[in-house]
Order: structure tokens, then sequence, then C-alpha cells
């Protein structure tokens, strides 16, 4: 899950990274008294949307005045950064900057590690650095078991060849940002600009967190970091219903139990679907052990999406039987009513097949078309999706 900026800056705040006063507004008006409380000559005005760009957008303003706070926040809220919606503007502290660094920390999957980045050069500019002149980011490899200590600090500021006044003071901060990576289970901290002002003192001034979700169950406050604002309806329904769901763009549903059917189910109706003009419309994995009712529920999330045609159930039966799984399908069926509109194609094969086949072959359901292959089931589906 990636983090708006209000709240990597609180993080950091609470991890003792140094950052600047700052709030969250959602109108024009609570952005002007945030402007006051925050009492310092110049705030700056700045869009919160995942994803980069903000400034160059429109998004960052440095406002003089409470009017011209309370004014930049009218332009800012609503505007569409690269397809993003801005709901709220954070109001931050001017700083006054004589430098702007950039430091992040990332999971470096292809080499098993974490891989620090620095560079003296930061702002907004960073990813034409990073391929006009490589040089200018150090890269060095973190050691998970052992951090960002007081020496790997030094080679960092070393590396990215801050003088040494300059390095002191930085070194400290890295070490911080660190016990956030590690202590909230992050895969990315970014922080870019991190800067020095004209006093001399560093900070944090713009950050970029994501949260690993699957630590999740170690951090009880990360469920309220949640946008329910812009979260897709339909996942958050699935997820409250402990289903893996994502939502894709086409016209064909999936379901199947099992991470591995899953993911080969997309890829026989991707394949089918090319003769027809369709796609997966979503990838809905009901897991093992499902029973009747969880089949249920995943048709619930799958029939919500306006956008799917048809939709192929492709169940493997192991620890969930197939005798549940079509009893799951009759009796999402039945309570949908005549809600249910969208024609089904349903694959059965494994543990207690032939009785999931009599259910469905008795039930008689006219949207219901049983198929005896996969290859089979995904073109009849990608057919019934077409028409
Ligand atoms: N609190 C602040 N005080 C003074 N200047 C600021 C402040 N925050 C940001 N700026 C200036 O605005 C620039 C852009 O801000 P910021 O890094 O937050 O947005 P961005 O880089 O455009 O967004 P993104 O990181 O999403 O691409 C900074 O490089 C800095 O020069
Ligand atoms: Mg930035």
């Amino acid at each position: 899950m990636d983090l708006f900026e209000y709240q990597a800056r609180d993080i950091f705040e609470k991890h003792g990274v140094p950052v600047l006063p700052g709030a969250v507004a959602e109108d024009p008006a609570s952005a002007r008294e945030a402007a006051e409380r925050i009492g310092t000559p110049v705030v700056v005005v700045k869009a919160q949307v995942k994803t980069g760009g903000r400034g160059k957008a429109g998004g960052v303003k440095v406002a003089k005045s409470l009017d011209e706070a309370e004014q930049y926040a009218e332009q800012i809220l609503g505007m569409d950064i690269k397809g993003h919606t801005v709901h709220r503007v954070m109001i931050a502290a001017g700083a006054d900057i004589a430098e702007e660094y950039y430091f992040s920390l990332l999971l470096d999957r292809a080499n098993r590690t974490y891989l620090a980045m620095c560079s003296k050069e930061g702002g907004m500019e960073i990813e034409q650095l990073a391929v006009e002149r490589p040089e200018a980011l150090a890269r060095i490899a973190v050691d998970p078991n052992v951090g960002i200590d007081d020496a790997k600090a030094k080679e960092i500021v070393d590396a990215a060849g801050f003088d040494a006044e300059t390095g002191e003071k930085i070194a400290p901060v890295l070490q911080k940002l660190w016990a956030v990576y590690r202590d909230e289970d992050a895969t990315l901290v970014e922080v870019n600009p991190l800067v020095k002002t004209a006093d001399g003192d560093i900070f944090a001034l713009d950050g970029k967190v994501t949260i690993d979700e699957n630590a999740d169950f170690r951090h009880e406050d990360h469920a309220a970091l949640v946008d329910t604002k812009t979260e897709d309806p339909l996942e958050a329904k699935a997820k409250a219903m402990d289903l893996n769901y994502v939502k894709l763009d086409g016209e064909v549903g999936i379901i199947g139990n099992g991470a591995g059917l899953v993911m080969s189910t997309l890829d026989v109706v991707a394949y089918a679907g090319e003769e027809h003009g369709v796609k997966p419309a979503n990838f809905l994995d009901i897991g093992g052990g499902a029973s009747a009712e969880v089949m249920a529920n995943g048709l619930d999330v799958i029939l919500g999406d306006d956008q799917v045609k048809s939709v192929f159930v492709n169940v493997f039966g192991g620890i969930t039987a197939c005798d549940k799984v079509a009893e799951g399908i009759v009796g999402a069926l039945s309570k949908l009513g005549e809600n249910a509109t969208k024609p089904l194609v349903v694959r059965l094969d494994g543990n207690k097949v032939d009785e999931g086949r009599a259910i469905l072959t008795e039930a008689n359901h006219p949207l219901v078309t049983l198929a005896d292959t996969m290859d089979g089931g995904a073109a009849k589906a990608a057919e019934l999706a077409a028409n």
C-alpha cells in the first residue's frame, strides 16, 4: 500500500525524522485555518495524490499569506494529476531551502537485499538524473540484518559525495529513515527532497512510503492508513469477505481456487478472448477449502462489476469439493434472483466432480453452461462475453 505524503510525514515524525509542521485539509477554509495554526510567514500547499510529479503538474504552490493559502487550496483541490483526483491538500511550513538532496531505501528483489540510493542533486528531476548521469546517484546495498548503522550511513553519504560537515548532519537522518523502513515493514521509503536550510538544518520535505501489506498482522495502526475515498468498492468488499480479488479491465469475470489455477485461467481466457476481442475482467481466488458461502460471496463480487459480461468458474476440487462449489453457485443464483443476468460457464473437476455436475444439471439454471475442459470453458465464456 502506498501512503500519501501527509501520512509519510506523520510516520517520519513518529520515528524522529526531522520534518516541518504540516496539516491536511479537505476544503479551502480548513486549509486557511491550518496555515494560520502553522503560523509561518510562508506555507506550501501540496496536492495529496499517490503519484509523482505533483510540483510540475501545478500541485505544489508556495503561499505568502493566508489568503493565498486559501486560494491555492481552492485551485488544487479537485485537480486531476495523472488520473488521480486531489481530495486533500497538505499545508506545510515553508522552508528556506539552501540545497535539495535525494534519498531512498527500497527492496532490491533482483539482488535479494535492500538498496539505498542517495544524491546531492535532489529535487524534481531525479528520474532524469538517474538516466542521464547515473554516477550522480549513489547506490549502496543494505544488508537487511544490519540495516543502516553508523558505518553504513557514512558509506552512503561518502558515496553520494557530501562534504564532511553536511554528511555528518545527514547520516543520523538516514538511520532514522532506516528505522521507519524496518519498524513499519516498508518496501519503499523515499525522500525527495531532503533539504538543507539556510540555517544548515536537515529536513525531509517530501516523503513516499510503501507499506508491505503482508505484515499488516503486526501493525494494527496501518488499517487506519487505507484511503477509503479512492479504494475500489468491489476490491474493498472482497477484502472484507477475505477474498483475493483484483480488478482488471476486460469483460470475462474469472473465479478459481488457488492462485496457480486462477493465473492459468487468466492466460487461457486471454488467449481465447483474442478471437472475440474480449479480455479477463478480474481475478478472484476463492482459495483452497472454499465453502458454498465463499463461492456465493465470490459470485456476488464479480457480478457486481458492471464491466463483466460473462463469468468463467474454473474449480479443481481438492479440499474444496465440487459439490460445495456447485451448491454455492446455485445458492448465489437463487439469492440474486432476477438480478442475475450474466451467463456463467462452469468447469468442475477433481473431488466430487460427479456430485457437483449433478447438482448443476438438476438446477438447470438458464444462465449456467457446463464445460468439460478448461480451454473449452474459456472459449465459451469469451464467446458469451462478446455477444
Ligand atoms: N515545505 C516546503 N517549503 C519550501 N519548499 C518546498 C516545500 N515542500 C516542497 N517544496 C519545494 O517544492 C518542490 C516540489 O515539492 P515535492 O517534492 O513535495 O513535490 P514533487 O516532487 O513535485 O512531488 P513528487 O515527489 O510527488 O514528484 C520541492 O523540490 C521543493 O523545492
Ligand atoms: Mg518530491
